[in-house]
């Protein structure tokens, strides 16, 4: 996608610095940062601190960390640590697993003065794959959106869409997963509009989403969480697209806290409620989506504290609540497969259920 008109993308390789660029996602909005991963270390780092995050741009990241680390010392040893810490960054997202599968099946075939190179040509392509991936649910998800706009045009404006979180491009490696149909439906000349939800407490909505939306001209508005219920009674929403952080063989989808209270909304309202995913994200080995998936907690802090820009330009972190006040923050949740009205994957439309998605998994592993 593009940034004051120059084509980007979240991550990439780096051949004149030899090194792994990303676009640093704790300075934006108010600042827009190339930063470079050295090491494995680099890359850990800025898996856990969310200088990278979204499901797929997390899987992308660690497969780039496990060949930093093989360049360093490309011994079986170095490959079974890098893979340790990379695992123990950011616990929900299943992308980072499969991320370092992939990576480690192909280095399985390699002998030893190889391995590098051919981590490097891995993580590369799984970096491509992200690329082509989000542009194919992209397109699934625009004929959704084409159903929809199909009866609604004539009678409003446009459009209206919420959405909750980032899962634009910045959470992947270039398109998004939410956001690639809000991008292709306004590229084929639907008129948009996006209801961003805020998404407390690190507020990727309210700084990513509403960047991204900004840089590509789609009309949005901001709303606090809460406000999600709201508009939806108010007849103002005509669909929900999010994305997804793991979800179970079963459909069950957990993604951003806070996605679980829009989808109950979203039924109560007899609202379309989808969401996107490549199949990466699609957790075989977990049935129960409720009872599995592991929750990523959070510093209490994230709760407590909100940062921004001040009117002098400086950023600035305050405290809201009194000083003590004990917080939880539990960073998604789960949302039941009956409250989904559809998994759009690169590989179609998939209705949320155990048998549908048995299909789909046949479908992959002939491949
Ligand atoms: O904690 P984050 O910002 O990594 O959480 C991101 C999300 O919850 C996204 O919705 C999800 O990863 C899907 S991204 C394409």
């Amino acid at each position: 996608m593009k940034v004051d008109g120059q084509a980007y993308r979240s991550l990439w390789f780096d051949e004149a610095s030899e090194s792994v660029a990303f676009i640093d996602q704790n300075k934006l909005p108010h600042s827009f940062r190339i930063d470079h991963l050295q090491s494995l270390e680099d890359a850990a780092e800025a898996i856990l601190h969310m200088g990278v995050r979204g499901a797929p741009l997390i899987g992308a990241t660690a497969a780039f960390g496990m060949y930093l680390a093989l360049r360093a010392d490309p011994s079986p040893h170095s490959e079974e640590q890098a893979a340790r810490t990379l695992l123990a960054t950011r616990p929900t997202a299943v992308n980072l697993r499969w991320a370092i599968e992939r990576l480690r099946e192909r280095l399985r075939q390699t002998p030893g003065p190889e391995r590098t190179a051919i981590a490097l040509e891995e993580a590369r392509q799984i970096a491509e794959d992200d690329v082509k991936t989000c542009e194919a649910i992209g397109d699934h998800g625009l004929t959704c959106l084409e159903k929809i706009w199909k009866e609604k045009s004539g009678k409003q404006e446009a459009l209206r869409i919420l959405t909750h979180c980032n899962a634009g491009w910045l959470a992947t490696v270039d398109w998004g997963t939410a956001l690639a149909p809000v991008y292709k439906a306004h590229r084929a000349g639907i008129p948009i509009q996006v209801w961003v939800d805020e998404t407390r407490p690190r507020s990727q909505g309210a700084k990513l989403t509403a960047w991204e939306l900004a840089a590509e001209g789609i009309a949005h508005k901001l709303i606090v969480d809460s406000a999600s219920g709201h508009v939806m009674q108010r007849g103002l929403v005509d669909c929900c697209i999010v994305g997804s952080d793991r979800t179970s063989a079963s459909g069950d989808v957990c993604n951003k806290i806070g996605t679980y209270p829009t989808a109950l909304a979203a039924r109560d309202n007899e609202i379309p409620f989808y969401v996107a995913l490549p199949t990466s994200t699609i957790d075989w080995e977990i049935d129960d989506g409720l009872r599995e998936i592991p929750i990523e907690e959070r510093d209490a802090n994230e709760v407590c504290e909100v940062s921004g820009i001040t009117a002098a330009g400086k950023m600035e972190t305050v405290r809201v609540p009194p000083l003590g006040t004990p917080a939880a923050n539990y960073a998604f949740d789960v949302t039941p497969r009956h409250l989904v009205s559809g998994l759009i994957t690169e590989r179609g439309v998939f209705t949320a259920n155990p048998t549908e998605l048995s299909l789909l998994k046949k479908q992959l592993n002939r491949e």
